[in-house]
C-alpha cells in the first residue's frame, strides 16, 4: 500500500502535522510505503492557467517540485492532506499546491483523470469553534469527491497557535481511521 502525505502547515509540530503523523505512525508496521510532502519546504508556483493540461497534456507542463506530489497522488493508494485554515481557508501554501490538481480534470473540464478506488484523508484545523468554517470542510470535501476520492474528514477547532494544543481526540481518530482504511 502506497501513502502521500501532504502537508499545509509550515509548523511541523503544530496540530494538523501532528494529527497526519498519527495517521501515518499508525500504519508504519503494515509494510506501507510513505511519501511526505511538507510544502512549506517545496519550491513551486500555483497554477499558472495555462490550461495546455487541457489542451496538449494530460499532466501539468510545470516542472517544480510539485511534479513529484502530483505523479505520487496518482500511484497512492491513500492520499492524507492536512491544512490549517488561515483567513477563512486552507493555508496559502496549500492553496497554491491545490490549484494544480487543476491537472487532474479532464479535458473535458468535468470528468476526473485521478485514477479510481482512491482514499483521501483531509484534516483540517482552526481556532475557531467548529460552527466557523465549515464552508472550507464543504469546499474540499466536494473538489477530492469530484476527483473521486472517498473521503474520511479529521476536523480539530479550538486549536490556538500555542505549542501542544490538545489534539488527542483528533490524534486518536486518526489512529482509528488509519486502522479502518489502511489494511
Ligand atoms: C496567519 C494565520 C491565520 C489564521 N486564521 C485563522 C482563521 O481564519 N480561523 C481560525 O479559526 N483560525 C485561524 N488561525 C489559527 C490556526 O488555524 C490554528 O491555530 C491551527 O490549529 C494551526 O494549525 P497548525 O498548528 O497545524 O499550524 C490562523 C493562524 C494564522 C497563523
Amino acid at each position: 500500500m502506497k501513502i502521500v502525505n501532504i502537508t499545509g502547515s509550515p509548523r511541523k509540530k503544530g496540530t494538523s502535522i501532528r494529527i497526519a503523523n498519527s495517521f501515518i505512525d499508525s500504519l508504519k508496521d503494515k509494510g506501507v510505503e510513505t511519501n511526505t510532502y511538507h510544502l512549506n519546504q517545496m519550491n513551486f508556483k500555483g497554477c499558472q492557467g495555462c490550461d495546455i493540461c487541457k489542451q496538449k497534456s494530460e499532466t501539468c507542463i510545470q516542472k517544480d517540485d510539485l511534479s513529484i506530489v502530483l505523479s505520487d497522488i496518482f500511484n497512492a493508494d491513500i492520499a492524507v492532506f492536512s491544512s490549517p485554515v488561515y483567513y477563512g481557508d486552507v493555508t496559502g501554501q496549500f492553496k497554491s499546491f491545490f490549484d494544480r490538481t487543476w491537472s487532474f480534470v479532464g479535458a473535458d473540464y468535468r470528468s476526473s483523470r485521478v485514477p479510481s478506488g482512491k482514499k483521501a484523508v483531509l484534516i483540517l484545523t482552526q481556532a475557531d469553534v467548529e460552527s466557523v468554517h465549515l464552508d472550507v470542510v464543504d469546499r474540499y470535501t466536494k473538489f477530492l469527491t469530484s476527483y473521486g476520492f472517498e473521503i474520511e474528514i479529521i476536523r480539530a477547532t479550538g486549536c490556538g497557535m500555542e505549542k501542544n494544543a490538545d489534539v488527542s481526540y483528533e490524534i486518536t481518530k486518526a489512529s482509528e481511521i488509519a486502522q479502518k482504511i489502511g489494511l
